[in-house]
């Protein structure tokens, strides 16, 4: 059986950190995306985490950004990572689909994803225009997209940051 819940940070962190070792490798704090983590909190009451026999095997985790010159609130989504021996069952839609639901009910307004589109698309993010968005580095933005949640993502644009 597979299980759905938030992170405990003292129960799940470093399972988590191990997961993503295992499957995005250890160039995966080299990403842009990085920038906008390290030295930022998480939320683990938003992020959402797939537990199989007491094994974490998924991971979606929700931080706190702001966008623009008027610093709107904002929450970078991810990174996504399933257990390889559990891929193929689209659990990483699944967490990412609740932790965005419950992004949704805490009033969060808006998230940005940066991933592959044909995935993230199901949950119904759409790539951004190339000019729209600044990263704290270089940034395929073909990979950048965004999502209403409580609000809309409409008003966002400009420099993206994790204060
Ligand atoms: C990406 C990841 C989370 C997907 O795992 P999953 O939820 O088990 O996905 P599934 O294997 O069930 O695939 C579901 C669908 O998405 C597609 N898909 C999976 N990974 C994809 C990717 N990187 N790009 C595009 N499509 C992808 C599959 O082909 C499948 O399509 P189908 O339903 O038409 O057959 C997993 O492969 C992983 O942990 N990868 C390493 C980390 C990573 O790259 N994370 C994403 C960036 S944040």
């Amino acid at each position: 059986m597979i299980e759905i819940v938030p992170e405990s940070p003292e129960l799940h962190a470093d399972a988590i950190e191990a997961l993503y070792d295992r499957t995005f490798g250890p160039g995966h704090f080299a990403k842009t995306a990085e920038r906008l983590r390290e030295g930022n909190r998480s939320r683990p009451d938003l992020t959402r985490i797939a537990i199989s026999n007491g094994a974490v095997i998924g991971v979606c985790r929700i931080w706190p950004i702001v966008v623009g010159a008027d610093r709107a609130p904002a929450v970078f989504v991810g990174p996504v990572a399933v257990e390889p021996g559990f891929q193929g069952q689209r659990l990483g839609l699944t967490v990412t689909g609740e932790a965005l639901e419950a992004a949704t009910a805490a009033g969060c307004g808006a998230a940005i994803i940066i991933g592959a589109p044909q995935y993230f698309g199901e949950l119904g993010f759409t790539v951004v225009a190339p000019d729209r968005f600044s990263f704290p580095g270089p940034q395929d933005m073909a990979r950048v997209m965004v999502r209403d949640l409580a609000g809309s993502a409409d008003a966002l644009s400009g420099a993206v940051s994790a204060y």
